[in-house]
């Protein structure tokens, strides 16, 4: 089986099930022109986020990674009136084509992206916690970390799901490169972390192999 295989059978998907969105292709679209790198999830990954926040009745989201805000819209749109989602982006280029694409979805009053490193920002979160959803999609030798204050800023009952963790298999690579090797410390972690519930389920699609972490918070720290 192959990337082509995968890409059609995600095209597939994504023409039944996720009709075309003028928002969320304008705000491609910005991402692309703006030279933005094409790393944001995919359609049925952002759908699926949407689900997910919508299942958990989230009303306060947290998202460490924000990029043009392709999946910011997708989960602020899960939120119910009065919900708040804050989103952190390091990088202020990006932060501006996130705030541009919000705007024109109509989201702004609900999204807050907080520009700086991540891990400067989270500790001045405690007043906006516990998170009912947590989505961490940054800088990955990084994850670590985040996941560690993700579990500041819960409830019992919060969940957090971490992106990429598969990495074209570089998780079980020892000598893959930096991104893999803090997915591996990550998972290590999660794995020895009593407060939560964790699995990691590998995915194909439009993006390649890769696959997520989801995480609920039964003891918060
Ligand atoms: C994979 S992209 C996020 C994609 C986005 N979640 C989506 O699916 O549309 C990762 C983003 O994290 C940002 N980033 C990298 N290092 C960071 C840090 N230390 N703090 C905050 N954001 C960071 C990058 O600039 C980039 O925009």
């Amino acid at each position: 089986m192959t990337t082509e295989t995968w890409t059609a059978v995600d095209d597939y998907i994504t023409g039944l099930l996720l009709p075309t969105d003028p928002i969320l292709d304008a705000a491609q679209e910005a991402s692309r022109a703006a030279g933005l790198p094409p790393i944001s999830v995919s359609a049925a990954q952002g759908k699926f986020l949407h689900l997910l926040a919508r299942i958990q009745g989230a009303r306060r989201i947290l998202e460490i990674g924000t990029l043009a805000g392709y999946s910011t819209i997708w989960l602020a749109r899960a939120l119910p009136a009065g919900g708040r989602l804050i989103t952190l982006e390091f990088d202020p280029k990006h932060a501006g084509v996130a705030q541009a694409n919000l705007a024109r979805a109509g989201l702004s009053h609900m999204v807050d992206v907080r520009v700086g490193r991540a891990i400067d920002a989270l500790p001045s979160l405690a007043g906006d916690a516990p998170f009912d959803l947590i989505f961490i999609d940054a800088d990955k030798p990084s994850t670590t970390d985040y996941f560690k204050w993700s579990l500041k800023l819960s409830r019992k009952g919060s969940v957090i799901v971490v992106d990429n963790v598969v990495r074209a298999g570089g998780l079980v690579d020892p000598s893959a490169d930096e991104d893999a090797r803090g997915m591996r410390t990550f998972v290590a972690a999660l794995a020895a972390e009593p407060r939560v519930s964790a699995t990691a389920i590998q995915t194909v699609g439009i993006k390649g192999y890769d696959g997520f972490a989801i995480a609920v918070v039964d003891t918060p720290a």
